[in-house]
C-alpha cells in the first residue's frame, strides 16, 4: 500500500477524510495496527506509564524514545511512524532541540517527531522545521506540564484559556507545524480551531470534529487499566483474554495437558534405548 505521508496529511484534510492515529512502542504491536491500515502511529513518551510503569511521563528519556521508535519503525510499511520528543529534549536549547528531533529520525527511523506546548517552543519549532524535520504540534492537557496544571483535567474552558490555545494553534501552523494534537478541550473549541487552520488537528479528548483521533493503544484494548480517562473507548478487552489465556496456560501444564505430541520432538525409540 502507498505509504502514508505528510502530503497525505494535507489531503484528508482537504477531501474530508479522517486521519487514524494510534500509539505504539513495539515492533509486533506495530506491525499489527500497520496491517489493520492504521495511518500513522505515535510512539508517544505514555510509554512512560503504559510501557515502563512510571507514573507520568516526565522520567522518559531521548535514549528510551529512539530504542522504541527503532521497533517501531521496523514493524511498519505504510503508516507514518511519529517519534514523540520527551519531556526536557527540547526546553534547554535550540541546538539541542534539533539534534534530539534529528536522533528520533536518523537512530529511531521516525518520519516526523512531535512535541508539546505553543509560545514558549516556538523557536525550536522552526529550527527543527528548518531541519527539515517535519512537526506536530501538541496543545490543550499536554502531560509534561503536569506539574504546573496540577493535574489532569480539561484545558481552555475559560475565554481567556480557550483563546491561549487558539493563538498557540496559529503559532504553530505559521512556524510550519504540519498538524496540531487537541488534547482534553472542549469538542467546540477544538471544533473552532480545526475550522481556523488548514492543518489537520488530531484530537484524543477533543470530540468528533477534529480531523483525526488518536488513542493509546493499550487503553483503546483494554489492556492498560492503571488509569483510564473519560474519553477512552475500549474497543477490545484484552485484559479479560490475556488473564484467562494465562490461567488455562498454567492449568494444563500443571496437569501435563501441555505440551501435548504436537507441540514435541520425538526421537527413534532404537536410538533412545542405547542410552539407558
Ligand atoms: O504520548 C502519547 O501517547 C501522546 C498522545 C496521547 C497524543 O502524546
Ligand atoms: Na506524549
Amino acid at each position: 500500500a502507498k505509504k502514508f505521508t505528510v502530503s497525505s496529511f494535507q489531503k484528508a484534510k482537504k477531501d474530508g477524510n479522517k486521519i487514524s492515529m494510534l500509539t505504539a512502542y513495539d515492533y509486533s504491536t506495530a506491525k499489527l495496527l500497520d496491517e489493520a491500515g492504521v495511518d500513522s502511529l505515535l510512539v508517544g513518551d505514555s510509554l512512560g506509564m503504559v510501557m515502563l510503569g512510571y507514573e507520568n511521563t516526565l522520567q522518559v528519556t531521548i535514549e528510551d524514545m529512539i530504542h522504541h521508535c527503532r521497533a517501531v519503525s521496523r514493524g511498519v510499511k505504510r503508516a507514518m511512524v511519529i517519534g514523540d520528543m520527551p519531556f526536557l529534549s527540547y526546553h534547554v536549547t535550540v541546538e539541542d532541540s534539533v539534534r534530539n528531533a534529528g536522533r528520533l529520525i536518523q537512530e529511531g527511523g521516525a518520519h516526523a517527531v512531535k512535541l508539546e506546548g505553543g509560545s514558549d517552543v516556538i523557536d525550536q519549532v522552526r529550527a527543527i522545521v528548518r531541519a527539515q524535520i517535519p512537526v506536530i504540534g501538541h496543545l490543550g492537557l499536554t502531560p509534561q506540564s503536569i506539574n504546573v496544571f496540577g493535574g489532569f483535567k480539561v484545558q481552555g474552558k475559560s475565554e481567556e484559556a480557550a483563546r491561549k490555545i487558539i493563538e498557540d494553534a496559529m503559532l504553530l501552523q505559521d512556524a510550519g507545524v504540519f498538524a496540531i494534537v487537541l488534547e482534553c478541550v472542549p469538542e467546540k473549541l477544538a471544533k473552532l480551531i480545526s475550522e481556523k487552520l488548514d492543518i489537520p488537528t488530531i484530537g484524543i479528548g477533543a470530540g468528533k470534529y477534529c480531523d483525526g483521533q488518536v488513542l493509546v493503544t493499550q487503553d483503546m484494548l483494554g489492556m492498560y487499566t492503571d488509569f483510564t480517562p473519560k474519553f477512552v473507548k475500549k474497543y477490545a478487552n484484552l485484559n479479560e483474554e490475556i488473564i484467562s489465556a494465562t490461567k488455562a496456560y498454567i492449568n494444563e501444564m500443571k496437569e501435563c495437558a501441555f505440551p501435548s505430541k504436537e507441540h514435541t520432538f520425538h526421537i527413534d525409540d532404537e536410538v533412545i534405548e542405547k542410552l539407558y
